[in-house]
Formats: structure tokens, C-alpha cells, sequence
């Protein structure tokens, strides 16, 4: 059991400090299986002319995000009386994972990387990893996508930045090392290396040139303090993959699937690649489970259904979602919107959150539990100093 951090309390009663002990210890956050008390979230409390409050969450994008808040203002409007002059300031600090937190000097700012994987090509990797970092963006999270496809890019055309992009550099004043900036669209930072050659060129790469092509995506772009970085990672389990999964510590990877039979015995090596190299699986997207025709709004389960639920459940993978083929997110795609970014009211973008609170959920978990840690001599474990808790800040409305 971690200690409990004392947070800083200024000009408070007693009985205010009881009533928000009591509040939080009552909150439970079943996503990490603990309460919030327990996870420390109150930081400071200041009573002067204003009541100020700081919450600090383990990340934003918690399912019970809404309800720590909820506890604190309910304790907080118990005991002041006007609730105008309380100020409440969530931020979170997203940790690294335990395999995470063995940096790479470079990209030591970015706390989690996840990989987006399938053993076969077309099955929606691209589009799964558009969306996801959208949605994650919209919890508040800072997101960078980068495009490790390198013979077949697809994040310029989904982010509507195809031959548009302006990728500017900025050389470090200690290092003399220039960096490439990743544009930012939808709030996600992205890279990619069709924003550097002509799309119509063709790739003569071989398999060295390749990998190097893919380790300065990680190496070479600046991307700043990010909480989670996805990889947009080539179909199946070749040379880019390896050298990625060897090279670079991430927190965990995601495989994505359709329901066909063929497709599943991808997932088997995709996952086997994954386990070989030490990489936690976060678990399985089955795209394109099922097909919601326009006119009759019924659901067709054109390529079997449940497949690759019923394989994730031999191999002991969680099912992060099911996400149907509606035209919609291949319009997005193809239109340079991702669908989560259009302005478009469909039931569907939920299953996208839902899998982004999945995500954040089960890599916080893995963040914030001893167990996982123990795996990692503790010199190796990078702490984040609090200067470091993020600049993004949000104010609740109070009730
Ligand atoms: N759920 C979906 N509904 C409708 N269209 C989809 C869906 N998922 C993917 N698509 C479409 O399927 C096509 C292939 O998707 P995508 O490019 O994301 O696959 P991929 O696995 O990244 O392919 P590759 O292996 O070539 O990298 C795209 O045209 C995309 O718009
Ligand atoms: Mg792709």
C-alpha cells in the first residue's frame, strides 16, 4: 500500500477535512479498483477570500472523473455557504506504465505509448487509431498519432493533410539536434512520413532504410509533453514492428480485428509477437463486427459474428469494443474528418469513448499497481517531479 499523501490544507476547520475525507473515501473508482482517497486526488484546499481547490486525477478520462468531483463539491457546499466563491481545479498527471517507464532519452516526455496492430492488412488499424486519439484528445488528454506505416501512410489523408502539411523544425539549444514539429489537427499531434515525400512516389526502401524511417518518427519529432502517443503500426508482423517493439518501451499495444476466420489467425501471431517481446496486451477491437444498413437500421453480421470474441477469449485478451462497418466512418476517413471530429450526431461515436475510457482505465491501472511495478527495478522508474503536473487545466461547474 503506497502512503498517503498529506495534502496541503490552508485556513480549513476540522470538519471540513473530515467531510471530504469521508466523501472521497466513499467514492469508489471501480476502474482501478480502489476509492479516491485512496488514489490522493485532493492536493490542497485554501481558504482565504476564495475557497480554492485542487484535485489532482491519475488521468483524465476515467469513467469516474464526474463522480470525484461531485464528491468534493458536495463536501465543499456542506460547509461554505456561497458556492460562487469556490474555485475547483482538476488536473491530471498521467503516469507511465511500468514497461513505459524505462525511457528513451528522447521522447522521455511522452508517458504512454500504445501500438495499434493487426496481423492482416485492411482490417481498420488506420481508422481505429484516427478515432481513438481523437476521442482520447476530447477526455483531455494530450495525444500525438504517429504513422508508422512507412510504405503505406494513411494519417495525412484521414486528418484531411495530404501535400498540406507544413512539418517546421526546431533544433535544441543544447543539443544542436534538429527536430521535426508535428502539425497538430483535432487537438492530436501527428507525424507521418507522407507529410515528408510525395504520395505519389513510389517506396524503394529496403528493409534498414525502413526501420530507420520509423525510429526517427519516434526519435526526430518534437513531441512534447504528451500523455499518450498511438503508433498507427503497418499491417501484420514484420521488420517495422519488430524493431518498434524492440526499440521503443511502450505501454501495451492494441490488436485490432475483423470477425473472419482469416483474420483470426493474424490475431494469434500478432498477439504472439506482442507476448514474445514483453509488450502487455490493452486488449482487442473487432471492427467491422457487424453492418447497420441506412434504410432499414438493422444489424447485419455479414462476416460471422463474435469471432474474434470467441478468440480473444482463448487467448485470454480482452475485448476493448465492437465497432460496426457504417459508412460514416469511411466517409470520414476518406473525407479528411475523422468521424469522431465530425461535427455528426451518431449513436456509434460512443463505442469510440467507450474504448478510449477502456484504454485509459486499464493503462492507469497498470501505472499505478505495485505489482506491475515490482517487474522494474525502481532506479529505472522515471518519477514525474511536480513541476511536471500538466499546464491543462479545467474548472468544473459547480452544482
Ligand atoms: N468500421 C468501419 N466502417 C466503415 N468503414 C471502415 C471501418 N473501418 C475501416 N473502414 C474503411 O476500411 C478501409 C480500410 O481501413 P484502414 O485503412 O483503417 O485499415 P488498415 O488496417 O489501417 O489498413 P492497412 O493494413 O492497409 O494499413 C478504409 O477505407 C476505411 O475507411
Ligand atoms: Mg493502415
Amino acid at each position: 500500500m503506497k502512503e498517503h499523501l498529506k495534502p496541503e490544507f490552508v485556513n480549513v476547520p476540522e470538519a471540513l477535512i473530515e467531510a471530504l475525507v469521508t466523501s472521497l473515501k466513499k467514492t469508489l473508482v471501480p476502474e482501478l479498483k480502489t476509492d479516491a482517497y485512496s488514489l490522493n486526488v485532493l492536493r490542497s484546499l485554501k481558504i482565504d477570500e476564495r475557497v480554492v481547490v485542487d484535485l489532482v486525477l491519475p488521468s483524465f478520462g476515467l469513467r469516474s472523473e464526474k463522480n470525484i468531483a461531485l464528491a468534493v463539491k458536495k463536501a465543499l457546499v456542506s460547509h461554505i455557504a456561497n458556492a460562487d466563491l469556490i474555485d475547483l481545479n482538476i488536473y491530471s498527471d498521467v503516469k507511465p506504465s511500468a514497461t513505459q517507464s524505462i525511457k528513451t532519452k528522447d521522447i522521455a516526455d511522452v508517458r504512454n505509448i500504445i501500438l495499434v496492430a493487426s496481423g492482416k492488412g485492411g482490417v481498420g488499424k488506420s481508422t481505429v487509431a484516427s478515432n481513438l486519439s481523437v476521442a482520447m484528445a476530447s477526455l483531455g488528454l494530450r495525444v500525438g498519432l504517429l504513422d508508422a506505416d512507412v510504405y503505406g501512410p494513411s494519417i495525412p489523408v484521414m486528418f484531411g493533410l495530404l501535400g498540406d502539411a507544413e512539418v517546421k523544425g526546431f533544433t535544441k539549444e543544447d543539443s544542436k539536434i534538429t527536430y521535426m514539429i508535428p502539425p497538430i489537427k483535432y487537438d492530436v499531434s501527428l507525424m507521418s512520413i507522407g507529410f515528408l515525400i510525395d504520395s505519389d512516389a513510389p517506396m524503394i526502401w529496403r528493409g534498414p532504410m525502413i526501420a530507420s524511417a520509423s525510429m526517427q518518427m519516434f526519435h526526430n519529432v518534437f513531441w512534447g509533453q504528451l500523455d499518450y502517443l498511438i503508433v498507427d503500426l503497418p499491417p501484420g508482423t514484420g521488420d517495422i514492428q519488430l524493431t518498434i517493439a524492440q526499440k521503443i518501451n511502450v505501454s501495451g499495444a492494441i490488436i485490432v480485428s475483423t470477425p473472419q476466420d482469416v483474420a483470426l489467425k493474424d490475431v494469434v501471431r500478432a498477439k504472439k509477437m506482442f507476448d514474445k517481446v514483453n509488450i502487455p496486451n490493452i486488449g482487442l477491437i473487432e471492427n467491422m463486427s457487424y453492418f447497420i444498413c441506412d434504410s432499414c437500421d438493422k444489424r447485419h453480421e455479414i462476416f460471422s459474428s463474435q469471432g474474434a470474441k470467441r478468440q480473444a477469449e482463448i487467448l485470454d485478451l480482452p475485448i476493448l469494443g465492437e465497432l460496426p462497418l457504417i459508412s460514416s466512418i469511411r466517409q470520414g476517413s476518406d473525407n479528411g474528418i475523422p468521424f469522431l471530429a465530425s461535427p455528426e450526431d451518431h449513436p456509434i461515436k460512443k463505442h469510440f469513448i467507450d474504448i478510449a475510457h477502456d484504454v485509459v482505465a486499464k493503462v492507469t491501472s497498470m501505472a499505478i499497481n505495485d505489482e506491475t511495478r515490482d517487474n522494474v527495478s525502481l532506479n529505472q522508474i522515471k518519477n514525474p517531479k511536480n513541476s511536471e503536473i500538466p499546464e491543462k487545466k479545467r474548472r468544473l461547474p459547480l452544482i
